[in-house]
């Protein structure tokens, strides 16, 4: 974007935008997305896409981006780690530090959007709902089972914080693996499995002809046992 002699901006790419104009997404085979065949609940849909992108060979399919809102409502977004899918429930599971950013937004507005995209497939799925955090004693499971190294990170903690050296990093981590040695059974203490309920949940089937396919889950009921799930196309 430039100034332009008449005073309004004008769009001019740049070397790197026309770099990027040059390289359209999904330009190549992709899947069809057959709706009509589409299970009834969202969660087994989407353990059926996340096995083929594996399949696939598509990189750390299992990666999402959170996004969540902090205190003056402004989006903040990373990516993390899926630890599970309760296809049933139409939850979503992922962990994190409860004394970290995402932590402190999820506390002051429990509410969450998770996004995927699995280039090899041109697939997107969007997740959106209420977040709560699982019972502490599912929280200390669910740490236990991580490999040391994964446990000896969370205990050092201070996440997102300023960091004054590498070398003060280190001296922290070995302090962690000392308490962890001493404590095989220690778990880092706001170490939180959070549960994502969702309310929405959108599958995207890319077309490298850009005729698009959505199908839109919406959740019409609650808790109780009877979950219930309406579908809609969407308009690319
Ligand atoms: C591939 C990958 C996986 C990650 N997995 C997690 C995770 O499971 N949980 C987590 O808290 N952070 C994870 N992170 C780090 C987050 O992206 C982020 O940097 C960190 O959680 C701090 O976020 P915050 O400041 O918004 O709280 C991961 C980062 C990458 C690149």
């Amino acid at each position: 974007m430039v100034a332009g002699d008449d005073g309004f901006d004008r769009y001019r790419p740049s070397a790197v935008g026309e770099m990027l104009r040059d390289r359209p997404p999904m330009a190549r085979e992709l899947p069809v997305f057959e709706t009509d065949l589409a299970p009834a609940e969202p969660g087994a849909l989407f353990v059926d896409w996340l096995v083929q992108a594996l399949e696939a060979g598509v990189l750390d399919p299992q990666v999402m981006t959170l996004s969540t809102v902090d205190a003056d409502g402004v989006p903040d977004a990373r990516v993390l780690v899926l630890r599970d899918v309760d296809a049933a429930e139409g939850a979503w599971l992922f962990a994190a530090e409860a004394d970290s950013p995402k932590g402190r937004q999820l506390a002051l507005s429990p509410m969450a959007a998770l996004s995927v995209y699995w280039p090899l497939l041109g697939r997107q799925v969007r997740v959106r709902g209420s977040v709560e955090a699982a019972p502490p004693a599912v929280s200390a499971e669910e740490f236990r089972g991580r490999s040391p190294g994964a446990r000896v990170a969370s205990l050092v903690g201070r996440q997102s914080e300023p960091l004054g050296s590498l070398a003060a990093y280190d001296l922290a981590a070995d302090e962690a693996q000392l308490l962890l040695d001493a404590d095989p059974e220690l778990v880092a203490a706001g170490h939180t499995v959070y549960v994502l309920r969702a309310a929405e949940v959108e599958f995207w089937q890319g077309d490298p002809s850009r005729r698009h396919v959505r199908l839109r889950y919406t959740r019409t009921g609650l808790g109780t046992g009877r979950i219930a799930w309406t579908s809609t196309l969407l308009w690319p």
